[in-house]
């Protein structure tokens, strides 16, 4: 009889151990993030964050668009606690939508105007953590090996010679490309740029899912002109790739890099920290770690002077409301799809 009722005071006083360091473990928690930048980045964002507090990152990688998509299909059971990175339109969109909870971070205060006005215009959902211009970049060797004119204009993309040498992802699935689409739409008229568009689809080689792929195809030699982010093809570059960058001369769109708390996410405390964590001076500055050359939106972060100088850039107003709106990037996404991925080559 003694015996056992030592072996259950044992038993339950090994449960209350057991569970005293489940709970302790545990009391630092986790946070699932759901990344739209370049993979290193991400990794960068995961492991620092996981040393700077103590709390576990489970981080997954997906394009803007395709993230968006997911946390939609989640919203009854979400899985992700907070999205970081990617495109704003579809951060936008996810706010307007509801998948996303407002939040005020202390440090908002230490932000770029732009990186504010994107989370007044939704009302607190989303933030801007850096910025970036759209163009090109091309393969210097073999776009020369072909006998090819070094391109300088978005129109210039249109000629025949090019034929089977663009690439861009699909703008359903990437937020570059996405931002592209809505370039080309305010650049030149809602007619004109399906036109451009239309052109453009006959010189496309492949539709990839992420954004940054036709840039890295062309420095692995595989691609000659990728439509990117400039800081993209700048980060070939800068990794020793014969990569040149291309601001196109009509001017271009930009991006407000975003990030969003996921609404019903179960870790909010601890998605709270990592948003206050990723919106520092320190943390952004990491950014060059990995040659990520965006701007930051901590104006205390470090910039590189490899980094592309958006004042010398000729931007157009890009339209963030309209275009992150859930009505227009459907329909324009829609149009594509019927108007211009489905016409032959
Ligand atoms: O990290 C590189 C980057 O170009 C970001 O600047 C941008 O927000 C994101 O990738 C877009 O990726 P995607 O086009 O795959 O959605």
């Amino acid at each position: 009889m003694r015996l056992s009722k030592l072996l259950l005071s044992t038993a339950i006083g090994t449960a209350i151990a057991f569970s005293f360091s489940v709970g302790e473990s545990a009391a630092k928690g986790k946070v699932n993030l759901y990344c739209s930048a370049q993979e290193d980045w991400c990794q960068l964002m995961a492991k620092g964050f996981e040393k700077a507090s103590g709390i576990k990152v489970n981080m997954t990688r997906r394009s803007s668009g395709e993230t968006f998509a997911k946390i939609k299909a989640e919203a009854r059971n979400p899985k992700g606690d907070v999205w970081w990175g990617g495109t704003g339109d579809p951060h936008l969109q996810a706010a307007e939508e509801g998948l996303s909870t407002p939040y005020t971070s202390p440090n908002q205060a230490q932000l770029q105007g732009w990186a504010v006005a994107q989370s007044d215009s939704a009302g607190g959902k989303t933030i801007g953590i850096y910025s970036g211009a759209l163009g090109y970049g091309y393969n210097e060797d073999i776009l020369k090996k072909n006998n090819l004119p070094v391109p300088a204009c978005w129109k210039d993309l249109l000629k025949p010679e090019y034929k089977g040498h663009v690439q861009m992802a699909n703008p359903n699935s990437s937020g570059t490309a996405y931002t592209t689409l809505a370039t080309m739409v305010q650049l030149f008229g809602e007619k004109e740029g399906f036109e451009y568009m239309k052109g453009l689809h006959k010189n496309i080689n492949q539709y990839t899912k992420s954004g940054s792929a036709p840039i890295k195809a062309a420095a692995r030699g595989e691609n000659i002109i990728g439509i990117v982010f400039i800081h993209d093809a700048v980060k070939q570059a800068v990794k020793g790739f014969p990569i040149k960058s291309v601001a196109p001369c009509e001017g271009t769109g930009f991006e407000i890099g975003s990030m969003s708390l996921i609404k019903g996410g179960r870790n909010f405390d601890e998605a709270k920290k990592f948003y206050d964590w990723a919106l520092t001076a320190e943390t952004q500055s990491r950014a060059l770690e990995v040659n990520a050359f965006q701007v930051p939106s901590n104006t205390g972060a470090k910039v590189s002077p490899k980094a592309p100088k958006l004042e010398e850039i000729k931007l157009i107003k890009y339209d963030f409301v309209k275009y992150g709106s859930s009505a227009e990037r459907k329909r324009l996404l829609k149009k594509w799809d019927n108007e211009v991925k489905s016409l032959p080559k």
